[in-house]
């Protein structure tokens, strides 16, 4: 099963680029494993095709391996409108709403998916879901400014039920801490919710910087999910 996982991951990354990458663009490069396969096939049509392609990172990690693989790195001052943005998911759900953060990446990941008139996210059959929290068992991400993770963590638990739990670091005693200095939550619902609604109240909580749930950013089908650019 992990084998056919990274192949599946692979056919997607590789059919984001065939398909939606043209000459002359600026592409956003998601986080995660996924999005690694995507960079590969780009970095290899850049070769084979002497494309111009500018690189916008939503990480460390997507930073280092535009560099990594000889792509041209940008940032959102040099170029605020992208073409189009590749990313994977931790899940998606029927009505192509994700969960996205299991990297801790998000809050870039959604400004620079909302700078793209086209939004790809490739996600193999195991993010598959008919609704969220089927395939990740984690909760929804949630970035917060450090000193208010326990006020917001109680806030969400009080409004929504569940649990806001801080994540803590594996190789090191203490919270994870994001490329942006902020710590995550991992909202941990109890049952489905208009995640429209959730999304837009969660981030009213002062000390939420951004959350995990992407809602009306994905339309359409298939492998890759097209986002028309219109909020
Ligand atoms: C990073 O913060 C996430 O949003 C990733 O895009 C997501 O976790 C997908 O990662 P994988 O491709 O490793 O599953």
């Amino acid at each position: 099963r992990d084998g056919m996982a990274e192949e599946a991951k692979k056919l997607a990354g590789y059919a984001a680029v065939d398909n939606h990458v043209q000459n002359n663009q600026v592409v956003g490069v998601g986080s995660g494993s996924t999005i690694v396969y995507a960079v590969d096939r780009l970095a290899e049509r850049v070769r084979q095709e002497k494309l111009n392609i500018v690189c916008v990172p939503t990480s460390f990690q997507a930073r280092q391996l535009i560099l990594q693989r000889g792509l041209t790195l940008s940032d959102l001052d040099r170029n605020p409108e992208l073409d189009v943005a590749i990313d994977g998911a931790d899940e998606v759900d029927a009505a192509l709403t994700l969960i996205k953060g299991g990297g801790g990446c998000l809050t870039q990941e959604k400004i620079v998916a909302g700078c793209a008139k086209h939004f790809i996210v490739i996600a193999d059959f195991r993010k598959d879901s008919s609704a969220l929290g089927q395939q990740w068992k984690k909760g929804v991400p949630i970035e917060v400014i450090p000193m208010a993770y326990i006020p917001v963590s109680r806030a969400i638990a009080k409004r929504f039920g569940g649990e806001a739990v801080l994540r803590m670091a594996i190789s090191k005693a203490g919270p994870v801490v994001t490329d942006n200095s902020n710590f995550l939550l991992d909202w941990k619902f109890e049952h489905a919710h208009n995640w429209k609604e959730v999304n837009t109240a969660i981030k009213m909580i002062p000390g939420v910087v951004e959350t995990g749930l992407f809602v009306g950013m994905t339309v359409c089908g298939s492998e890759c999910v097209l986002w028309d650019g219109g909020w």
